[in-house]
This record gives C-alpha cells, sequence and structure tokens, in this order.
C-alpha cells in the first residue's frame, strides 16, 4: 500500500531561523514559506534528491503544532508522510484493521494540492503518520478540460473544412471582405 517517503516534517519555533539554518549551514534548496490556515500552520520545504522535509511553524490559534512546542520548545520531529495511490482505499483498510484516522476521516487538501489524512501515533509505532495520495484529483481535472476544449476545437475545425469540402462556401467567399 505505500509508496514513496514523500517527507519527514520537523515542527520549528521560529520557520525563518529553521528556512536559514538549511538553506546557509546545511546548503540546501528551501522553498518560499506558505501558509495553510485549514492546517493551523505555515510551511517551507527542503527540496533533497530523494525527498523533502517539511519545516513547520504553528499558525493562528488552536494549531495542531502548537501543543508540541509547548511540550518541546526548541522544535523536533512532527510526522512522516507516505504516498498512497488512492486515499480512500487506503483510508477504509486501515480503519478495516482497526487503525485511528485523525479528524473527522475526511482527506483534506495538503501544501502540495494533494488529499492528505493523519493517522493515530499510537497505532503506528509512536509515529504520528500522514498519508498523501500520490496524484491530485484538480490535476486530472485540469487534464480532462484540457482535452474537451481540444476536442470541441478540433471538431469546429472539422465542420469548417467539411463545409469547403462539400462547397457550402468558398475560400474566397471567407476572405472576399479582407481582399475587396
Ligand atoms: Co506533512
Amino acid at each position: 500500500m505505500l509508496g514513496r517517503l514523500n517527507h519527514v516534517a520537523i515542527v520549528v519555533p521560529s520557520l525563518a531561523a529553521a528556512a536559514e539554518t538549511y538553506r546557509s549551514t546545511l546548503g540546501a534548496t528551501v522553498s518560499e514559506p506558505e501558509t495553510l490556515p485549514e492546517h493551523g500552520v505555515t510551511v517551507v520545504f527542503v527540496e533533497l534528491p530523494n525527498t523533502k522535509i517539511e519545516l513547520l511553524e504553528p499558525y493562528g490559534d488552536g494549531s495542531p503544532v502548537a501543543s508540541f512546542l509547548e511540550r518541546s520548545p526548541g522544535g523536533g520531529m512532527h510526522h512522516v508522510c507516505y504516498e498512497v495511490d488512492d486515499i480512500i482505499a487506503a483510508r477504509d483498510r486501515l480503519k478495516g484493521e482497526g487503525a485511528r484516522v485523525l479528524g473527522d476521516g475526511e482527506p483534506k487538501i495538503g501544501a502540495h494540492g494533494k488529499p492528505v489524512l493523519f493517522l493515530h501515533p499510537k497505532d503506528f509505532c509512536g509515529t504520528l503518520v500522514e498519508l498523501e495520495q500520490a496524484w491530485a484529483p484538480v490535476r486530472a481535472r485540469i487534464i480532462l478540460k484540457a482535452a474537451v476544449t481540444t476536442g470541441i476545437t478540433l471538431l469546429l475545425w472539422g465542420i469548417l473544412f467539411a463545409a469547403i469540402e462539400f462547397e457550402v462556401f468558398s475560400f474566397r467567399e471567407i476572405a472576399g471582405g479582407y481582399t475587396q
């Protein structure tokens, strides 16, 4: 069921300081900060050749990572994120195995525009596990829309050329207004 390790997440007291540590001291490529109000965090991603590190800072009231910082003021490892092909199928299978899915059990859209879910740490070796669907449904919709638009465009050109072929009207008539 599990695919790639998508990222390891580290909660930090200062995102700016942590991003600078990764950028300057460790010489890594670090993304611009992105705030996810629905998740109560601001995040940057450290790009590594085989995976990513997600640096998290609490955002707003009741951030799910604020209590983590109260226990560990210096920050620390928060969760690991594994990719799955089908997040609903994965959720239903895990629930069937007795695993606890956090929140209302419905996937939310995560930092990469893909659906994510969190699993209770007590069911997975004391580690909070995030599951991320490997493909974004919104992307599939964009591809479908582009395909339909291209199909309609080709159909209209087809009708135009068929009309000319069967001499419904000629190129001269179309161009007439411009050449006379
Ligand atoms: Co994450």
